[in-house]
Order: structure tokens, then C-alpha cells, then sequence
């Protein structure tokens, strides 16, 4: 897999040369238990079970890569990109780990810096990092994505939403559930149907499999918590995959 030009720093880094005191993601990677666990998304782990894929997959703000190796065991060849380098060094152990080691690269940078040329990826997934950086960047990094899709692929997208109890506005902020110990980081909520507008915007070209807005309990990383989350699945506007749905109403025998 090419790896894309960029300002980006190698992820090799060894121990001391981890940037623990800038990585608000350092210690929650850093956990025997790590942070987020080890199940994939959901939505696209139903995704990979139903349609099995090969091509290359680019995981923005991938963690510890719990989406990472399961496009990869799927099939994908997968770039992780994440500016916390514990979560990256955690994805390269993983790998191994899982032997995906050939089919996953890692890099550590900005996801606004990642160089995404047209109609390049099979697989874009952005699980919770949208709402880690400002909207207008998220705006700009979002067409950016969706140009970057090829025609058959697929684009899986995971925000907080202002339901969220972290969330300073309506209904999150009346909210008295207990909120992520990693809420700080988490700087644009996403209002009702945003993403999903997003994704229906004719210059998208997309098409959505499945879009939902939910409360979620989170119970992989710290006290437990509740979140507010948009979850989107789509393909290409033409693209008809062989998807029956989370969970698929009459599976086949
Ligand atoms: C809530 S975690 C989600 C991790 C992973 N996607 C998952 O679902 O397990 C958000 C991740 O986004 C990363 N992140 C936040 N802002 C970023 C940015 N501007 N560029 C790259 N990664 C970023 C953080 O380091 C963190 O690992």
C-alpha cells in the first residue's frame, strides 16, 4: 500500500519517545483493558459478515484499531491514522497478534492532514472523530472523504450528538447521566439529522444503508457512561451491495 505524502511522523516510536504528556488517549490506550475494547463497530461489523471485500480501507481516528482489524481480517488492506501514538503502537500489537500485520499500515497525524486523492478507497471509517475537530474542518474533511470513495465503496461514520450527556447544548446539557472520562476531547456535537443531511447532500453521492441516532452505554472504558450517537452506513449512489440489514430481518437459513 502506498503510503500517502503528508507531514506525518513515522509510527515506530518506542516507549520513551511516545508523546504521553500531549495524548489526552495515552492512559486509556495505555490500560491492560484498553479503551473501546476489541468488537468492531455494530453497523460495519455486520457490514464486513454480510459482504466480504478486498481493496484498500482507511481508518480516520482509529484508536486502538478495533475497526482497523476487523476491515483487515475482512479482507481490506487498511491504513490506521491517528495522531495518538499508544493507540497506534496498540493497532501494530493487535495486528500481530491477529497475523493481519501485511494488510494494516499505520501513521500518525491529523486527519485533516491525510492525503485522500478521488475515488481511492473501498472502505472509509471515521468512528468517533468528526466531533474531535472543529466543524469547519469536519465539513471540509468530510467532502474530502466522500470524494475519496470509490464506486462501489463504503463509508461508515459514528458522531456524538447533542444528546450526549457531555454535550453543552439542548437535550444533552439537561442531561444527569455520567458523562466519558474522555468527553473533554470531544469538541463538536452533532445536531439532530446532521449527518445524515450530510450524507443525502446530492454532492455526497451517497447512498444510506442504515442511519441512526441513539443513546448508547458505554461500559469499555472508565466509569460507566452514557453517549448520544449518530451511526451512518452508505455506499455509492448506484452501489448495490448485498446487505440485509443490522440485524438482517428473515436471515438465510
Ligand atoms: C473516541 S476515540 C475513537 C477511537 C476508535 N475510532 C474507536 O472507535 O475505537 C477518538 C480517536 O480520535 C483520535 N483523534 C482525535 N482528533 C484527531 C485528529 N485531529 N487527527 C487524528 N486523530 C485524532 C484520538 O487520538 C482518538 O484515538
Amino acid at each position: 500500500m502506498d503510503i500517502p505524502p503528508s507531514s506525518s511522523r513515522p509510527s515506530t516510536l518506542n516507549d520513551s519517545t511516545l508523546n504521553k504528556a500531549s495524548d489526552p488517549f495515552f492512559e486509556p490506550y495505555d490500560r491492560e483493558q484498553i479503551a473501546y475494547g476489541d468488537q468492531p463497530s455494530a453497523a460495519l461489523s455486520a457490514y464486513l459478515q454480510q459482504v466480504p471485500r478486498s481493496g484498500k480501507a482507511l481508518d480516520l481516528g482509529a484508536g486502538a484499531g478495533r475497526d482497523t482489524i476487523a476491515l483487515a481480517k475482512a479482507g481490506y488492506d487498511v491504513l490506521a491514522v491517528d495522531l495518538s501514538d499508544r493507540g497506534l503502537q496498540r493497532i501494530r500489537q493487535r495486528a500481530q497478534k491477529e497475523q493481519t500485520s501485511g494488510k494494516v499500515q499505520t501513521l500518525a497525524v491529523d486527519v485533516r492532514e491525510v492525503f485522500m486523492p478521488e475515488k481511492t478507497y473501498d472502505a472509509i471509517v471515521a468512528t468517533t472523530v468528526l466531533d474531535h475537530i472543529p466543524l469547519t474542518d469536519a465539513v471540509v474533511l468530510w467532502d474530502r472523504m466522500a470524494k475519496s470513495l470509490t464506486d462501489t465503496g463504503i463509508l461508515y461514520v459514528q458522531v456524538h450528538t447533542t444528546e450526549d450527556p457531555g454535550s453543552d447544548q439542548s437535550p444533552g446539557r439537561e442531561s444527569d447521566a455520567p458523562v466519558s472520562e474522555t468527553a473533554g476531547a470531544v469538541i463538536n456535537y452533532f445536531s439532530p439529522n446532521q449527518l445524515a443531511l450530510w450524507a443525502v447532500a446530492a454532492k455526497s453521492r451517497l447512498r444510506i444503508l442504515r442511519y441512526e441516532e441513539c443513546l448508547e452505554w458505554d461500559y469499555t472504558h472508565g466509569p460507566e457512561h452514557l453517549h448520544g450517537k449518530a451511526i451512518l452506513l452508505a455506499t455509492r449512489i448506484g452501489a448495490h451491495p448485498p446487505w440485509y440489514g443490522q440485524p438482517a430481518m428473515f436471515p438465510r437459513r
